[in-house]
């Protein structure tokens, strides 16, 4: 339960590396599962959503060796096909083990998620997609119990656009008996990373990056090398801390071709952005103006960035809005925000920032990874000193966020519990 300790007030300059995507790591960490042999997936960043994943694979008989962002894994023959309930209630994304654990096994039981801080995230169109490739499903005591006589291909449409579904039943796809086309698919960067792995294993994945999916089932899969793209919510997460401090940083190890609304929407509130190949830097001479920004599945603008966005925004004077259009109840950060001295006020799924109040240090928790972010940010801006608790929460998705800061000249540091308690 370490503490993050904020002293605001200091213009962010100078350059810092983003690392690898976890939101592109998980899948891909899963989809290891679906090949024996040895591994080594580079650019993984070394944060505690990863290393759970790590977990997981270990229990189900795999060896893994992490060190310096390189991660060298042996999926090996015999497989246990369980995802704890220990594991998954720490991180949802365990539920990405279902559609390896059924290509590779035929069968698996993994603990049925719960709510999370984002609301009710149900996972029914994961599990009416591996239905129709022919996998049979009964929850009983908390557990999913998945089996199947043999993955047949079919055709999925997803009502709404799911990232995780999507990479749920392309895994399960590729060594299904036939052709499974996936319409209305994700199209995140995550996704495409994802299929670009499987290719890379022997899977015939087409249209990855689109709204249409095929997957041309194989008879096996081997394992590979691979390096992970940059994580676009981190770049964006570091490209608000120097906003907010009307500084001037360089993120480098980019694609800032992922991050084209985001870059936008900062262009609009006044931000100058240079990008020069993997890096983007910005700052602002002018004015800053308020923005209205909604989010939705890419290309649109991300959910993950928009409590960093109302963080930014309320530093802004004048009227912002942010229209909240994957998760409902992605606003648990605002009242931590209204600590600060934020005036934000919640309608439904949206929020209008009345934005330019003078922000002051205060003790404030954190209630999930992109919150926790947000909150570090609006530290930044705020006049004394500001304590964030439960930074768990931000250790989940960030690899040591507070030492990037400080690097660029952030007064931060993290209090560790033995000097709290
Ligand atoms: N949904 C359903 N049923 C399902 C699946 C999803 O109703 O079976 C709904 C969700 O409740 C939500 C919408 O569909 O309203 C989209 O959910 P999606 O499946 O796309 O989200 P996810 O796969 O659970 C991933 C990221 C999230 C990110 C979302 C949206 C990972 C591990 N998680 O979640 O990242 O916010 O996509 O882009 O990739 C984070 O990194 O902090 C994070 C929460």
């Amino acid at each position: 339960m370490d503490e993050i300790l904020v002293r605001g007030g200091r213009t962010l300059s100078g350059t810092i590396t983003a690392n690898g995507s976890k939101n592109a790591g998980l899948p891909i960490l899963a989809a290891t599962l679906l090949a024996d042999g040895e591994y080594h997936i580079k650019n993984i960043p070394n944060l505690s959503d990863i290393r759970t994943m790590i977990k997981l694979l270990r229990t189900i008989s795999t060896e893994a060796e992490f060190t310096d962002h390189e991660l060298r894994i042996i999926t090996k023959k015999e497989k246990n096909h369980e995802a704890p309930y220990e594991l998954v209630k720490t991180m949802r994304a365990s539920i990405y083990a279902l559609g390896p654990l059924l290509a590779r096994c035929g069968e698996a039981k993994v603990s049925f998620p719960g709510g999370c801080a984002l609301g009710a995230r149900p996972i029914d169109y994961h599990l009416e997609a591996l239905h129709k490739l022919n996998v049979t499903i009964q929850i009983k005591h908390g557990y999913i119990y998945a089996k199947t006589k043999g993955l047949q291909g079919a055709q999925i449409y997803f009502e709404n656009k799911t990232v995780g579904a999507t990479a749920n039943v392309m895994m399960a796809a590729v060594l299904a008996e036939g052709t499974t086309v996936i319409q209305n698919a994700a199209c995140e960067p995550e996704i495409s990373s994802l299929g670009d792995f499987l290719n890379k294993m022997g899977a015939h994945v087409e249209g990855h990056g689109t709204e249409s999916i095929t997957v041309q089932g194989v008879k096996e899969l081997h394992p590979v090398y691979y390096s992970l793209i940059p994580d676009r919510i981190e770049v964006g997460t570091l490209l608000v801390a120097g906003a907010i401090t009307n500084g001037k940083i360089t993120v480098t190890n980019c694609m800032p071709e992922h991050s084209g609304i985001v870059l936008n929407k900062l262009r609009d509130i006044g931000y100058t952005i240079e990008i020069e190949g993997h890096s983007i830097t910005i700052y602002n001479k002018g004015k800053r103006k308020p923005i209205e920004i909604s989010t939705n599945p890419y290309p649109a603008f991300p959910t993950d960035l928009q409590p960093l966005f109302a963080a930014l925004l309320s530093t802004i004077e004048g009227k912002s809005i942010i229209n909240e259009n994957i998760f409902s109840d992605r606003f648990m950060y605002i009242s931590e925000l209204q600590r600060l001295g934020a005036d934000i006020k919640l309608s439904g799924s949206r929020i209008s920032i009345n934005g330019g109040n003078k922000l002051s240090g205060a003790p404030v928790m954190a209630p999930d990874i992109r919150a926790a972010a947000a909150l570090v940010t609006a530290a930044l801006a705020s006049e004394g000193e500001t304590r964030i608790s439960r930074v768990y929460h931000l250790d989940r998705g960030y690899e040591h966020l507070e030492n990037k800061l400080a690097s660029l000249g952030a007064d931060i540091e993290r209090i560790e519990t033995d000097a709290l308690y």
